[in-house]
């Protein structure tokens, strides 16, 4: 099977993007996007630098607005949603940011307690349970106290996903989750993403440059061409006889390997 502009999958849409327009002053970056990304499900969104990925998820945050089209977020319509409504949206989603996005001045525990003071009525001893029990989950116990400068990459993005499921989204969005990691680190990130996606049944969205994982990791992959949504299984992406498509592939590989081996384009910042 090779990719198709806009498949539909057996899953109910827990996002939905239909006919989506997005431009930056002249710089069109959405030419018509239309993509379902099924409940339940892991899917990643591949594209070169500046294809869109980063602004898929900032439009699915209500962040940004769509010159055109429609997208549902949870079945509601982010694009003509008031500010309260897209709290209510917002509510139901965990961002992980590229670069982990975490407050250099708090502590880990700080930083992961941070939204459930803001967001939830818990107690403080509550508060700290739930913050224990998610570090644990990403094999981070015992390391709370310290500031986010003092710990590897790999560490900083384990506490980030930490962070982004603390108040039990029911959709993850994570931008570059494996950028900048070893291969070990890589893996890790791989298997607590399957871990959240499988037993706490949290829809995932991934943009990503990194092809291995996205081959070993995704139900769905969403490739971005100019503007465009080519959606497809990994295999069918694997196996895809579009050259354009296998061309991609091959660059990104070597793109993933440098990353492999620590040496990291210098990207902008996504907020
Ligand atoms: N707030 C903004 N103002 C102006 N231009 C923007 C803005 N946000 C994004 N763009 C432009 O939109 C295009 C897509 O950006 P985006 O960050 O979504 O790409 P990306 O696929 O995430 O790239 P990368 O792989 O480098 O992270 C880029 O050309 C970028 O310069
Ligand atoms: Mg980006």
């Amino acid at each position: 099977m090779s990719l198709q502009p806009a498949a539909s999958s057996a899953a109910p849409a827990h996002v939905l993007f239909e006919d989506v327009h997005m431009a930056f002053g002249g710089r069109t970056v959405l030419r018509g996007m239309s993509c379902e990304f099924p409940r339940g499900r892991i899917s990643i969104i591949l594209g070169g630098s500046g294809a869109g990925k980063t602004t898929i998820l900032r439009l699915i945050g209500g962040l940004v607005r769509p010159q055109k089209g429609r997208i549902a977020v949870a079945g509601l319509d982010v694009t003509s949603a008031s500010e309260a409504d897209l709290y209510t949206v917002r509510d139901k989603l965990g961002m992980m940011f590229q670069g982990g996005a975490l407050l250099d001045s708090l502590s880990i525990f700080d930083n992961l307690a941070f939204p459930l003071r803001e967001h939830s009525k818990l107690s403080e001893a509550e508060i700290a349970k739930e913050v224990r029990d998610k570090l644990a989950a990403v094999g981070m116990s015992g390391v709370d106290h310290l500031l986010p400068g003092q710990l590897s990459g790999g560490m900083v993005k384990r506490a980030a996903l930490a962070r982004a499921i603390i108040n039990r989204p029911e959709i993850l969005l994570c931008d570059e989750p494996f950028s900048g990691l070893d291969p070990i680190s890589v893996k890790r990130i791989e298997a607590l993403l399957r871990h959240i996606n499988r037993e706490l049944d949290i829809t995932i969205l991934i943009s990503s440059h990194h092809v291995p994982s996205t081959l070993r990791l995704a139900d769905q992959v969403v490739l971005l061409v100019q503007g465009q949504a080519m959606v497809g299984s990994a295999q069918s992406l694997r196996t895809s006889p579009d050259p354009m498509i296998a061309e991609f592939l091959n660059e990104e590989v070597d793109h993933s390997r440098a990353l492999d081996l620590g040496f990291e384009p210098e990207r902008r910042p996504i907020l």
